[in-house]
This record gives C-alpha cells, sequence and structure tokens, in this order.
C-alpha cells in the first residue's frame, strides 16, 4: 500500500484486509492499526507494514502530521502473543532477532526521531509493548475511558521491547514502577493525570481534538518543528555546558535548513510590521 492514496475503506478485519490502513485528510495522516478482531495485537505482519508505512509518509508532501491509532474498541493490545512470541519461539536466533528488529525500527527508532509531527491517538485497550510507540509519539491524547495496562508481569515476562525504558521516559518512579509490578489496568483520565498522555477527552470528541491538535502542529514551520522535537529529545542525556552548545549548534543549522526564513520573518513582522505579538501567536506564514 501506498502512503500516498486517498481515503480507503473504513477498518476491516478479515484474512485479506491489511494490518493497517492509512488515510490523508488536509495534512493529517490518520494511521490505523487494524486488526480489531485481535484487539491490534502487533504482528510480524503488522509491524513491516508500519515501518513500510512510515518510511512512505515520510517522503510524501501531503503529510504533515502522523496520528496512530487503532480500528475497533483498541488502540492495541500490545505484541502478538501468538505470531510475535509463540510462532517465533522454536526459530533460530537470527529470524527471531530479525522479527524483533522490525518490531523497535518503527515503535521506537524510526517514531522517536520521525521527521514530522506525531500523536497517539488511545482511543481504548493499550497494553504492553503498545506503551512503545504511545511514548515514541511527540504527544498522546486519550478517550477517558481507554484502559492501559502493562500487563507483562501477569503473564510472566518482564516489559522489554523498550517499554521500561519509554515508561521510564514519561512516568515518575513510582507510578511506573506500581504498574509496572502490579499490572493493575488504568484509565485515561488517570493516563492524563499521570503524564503519560497529553490528556484524556471523551470518546465521542477524541478524533476531532485530534484533528483540532494535528491542524495546529500543521500549520507551524515544519523546519523548526523538527528542530525542536529532536533537541528536547536529545538533550535528555546531555550536562548542561553540552546541551547549551548543541541548542546553540542546532539552532543555527536550522536558520541554514529552513526555506522561509522564520526567524527572520517573524522579527520583522513583530518589530517592523508590529503585526502579531509572538507572545501570543505565530507569524504569518508565506509573507
Ligand atoms: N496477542 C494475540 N492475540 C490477542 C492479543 C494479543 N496481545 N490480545 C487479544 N488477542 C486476541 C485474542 O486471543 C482473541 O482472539 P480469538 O478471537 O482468536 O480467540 C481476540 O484477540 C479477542 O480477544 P479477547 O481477549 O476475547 O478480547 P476482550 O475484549 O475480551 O479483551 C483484552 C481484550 C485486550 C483485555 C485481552 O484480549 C487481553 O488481555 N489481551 C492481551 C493484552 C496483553 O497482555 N498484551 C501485552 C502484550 S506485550
Amino acid at each position: 500500500m501506498s502512503a500516498a492514496q486517498g481515503p480507503q475503506t473504513p477498518a476491516q478485519d478479515n484474512a485479506a484486509a491489511p494490518p493497517v490502513l492509512v488515510e490523508i485528510e488536509n495534512g493529517i495522516a490518520w494511521v490505523t492499526l487494524n486488526r480489531p478482531n485481535k484487539r491490534n495485537a502487533m504482528s510480524p505482519a503488522l509491524n513491516q507494514m508500519m515501518l513500510d508505512t512510515l518510511e512512505a509518509l515520510e517522503e510524501d508532501d501531503s503529510c504533515k502530521v502522523v496520528v496512530i491509532t487503532g480500528a475497533g474498541e483498541s488502540f492495541s493490545a500490545g505484541m502478538d502473543l501468538k505470531e510475535y512470541f509463540r510462532e517465533t519461539d522454536g526459530k533460530p536466533a537470527s529470524q527471531r532477532y530479525k522479527v524483533y528488529r522490525a518490531a523497535g525500527t518503527w515503535q521506537w527508532r524510526k517514531l522517536r526521531f520521525y521527521p514530522k509531527p506525531t500523536i497517539a491517538m488511545v482511543n481504548g485497550w493499550c497494553f504492553g509493548g503498545a506503551f512503545t510507540p504511545l511514548v515514541a509519539c511527540d504527544l498522546a491524547i486519550a478517550a477517558d475511558t481507554a484502559q492501559f495496562g502493562l500487563s507483562e508481569i501477569n503473564w510472566g515476562i518482564i516489559p522489554a521491547g523498550n517499554v521500561t525504558k519509554a515508561v521510564q521516559n514519561v512516568m515518575n518512579h513510582r507510578d511506573a514502577l506500581y504498574y509496572i509490578m502490579t499490572g493493575k489496568t488504568f484509565t485515561g483520565t488517570k493516563a492524563a493525570a499521570m503524564g503519560l498522555v497529553n490528556e484524556a477527552v471523551p470518546l465521542a470528541e477524541l478524533r476531532e481534538h485530534t484533528r483540532a491538535l494535528a491542524l495546529e502542529l500543521a500549520g507551524k514551520n515544519p523546519v523548526v518543528l523538527r528542530q525542536a522535537k529532536h533537541a528536547f529529545k536529545n538533550i535528555a542525556i546531555m550536562d548542561w555546558d553540552t546541551a547549551d552548545d548543541y541548542l546553540m549548534a542546532k539552532q543555527e543549522q536550522g536558520r541554514f535548513q529552513d526555506p522561509e526564513r522564520g526567524r527572520e520573518q517573524g522579527i520583522k513582522q513583530f518589530l517592523d510590521d508590529k503585526t502579531y505579538k509572538p507572545g501570543l501567536g505565530a507569524y504569518k506564514r508565506g509573507e
């Protein structure tokens, strides 16, 4: 499937249905994990298709923002216990690691430093391995009724697949260990209160709410947006001196790479034209 395809058929779940659907609308690429009857559990086929989809959208100029969500009543029930674990258990390590690598490649390696803004729209069940792409997306909005769980402890493993690293990135020590060690579920409202997602809204408003946020991001200078999110993620492991130097260099790089010269536009429209106030809104693009 080409990510550049137009709107596709609504979510479906039969043997012939693709495990990922893409619909591009006004610059927003709605990417839907599409195995609703399996609660969008992430199989090797789904992982490969997500990788191909993200690759294609990266080069697709009609896509300004990526939203990842799930078909039916689930965001994703995590890794597919049958196809990802049981069916690969007996395989040689080289084959198993190839399957594992494909999952990690889209779920965090690619997503964390994706060149376009990404939003996870959590519409329902979100378990285990699904936390990795959830956290790797820049922003996340959940239905207040969505159910989250670090269920690994419940079936005898630790949260690998970089799930533990992901939750450590956004949850505090006590909350993360509580849910890692108990495997209890929590709601979208609780996820927002803990900072795992940006906010929780009623399910009926989830898509509209996410669309408004995505359109806001789609209207920003894409070069500066990319620089800003990459800088934020990269400085996490730097000391203050290194971060200061890196941010200055990144800023210079951004000015060099920005074809619309946003910084100069912003300063001119404020100081000379007096057409806007940077504290209260964005400069007019395309001036
Ligand atoms: N891997 C493989 N298959 C899964 C799955 C997973 N992670 N999650 C759900 N499914 C399958 C079920 O086996 C079932 O398949 P079947 O119809 O062929 O029997 C189907 O999806 C529906 O699941 P079911 O459990 O009947 O749905 P439910 O709505 O009653 O419960 C969940 C939903 C998400 C609570 C439950 O499916 C569940 O606990 N899934 C596992 C969650 C998990 O621990 N994931 C962590 C993986 S890292």
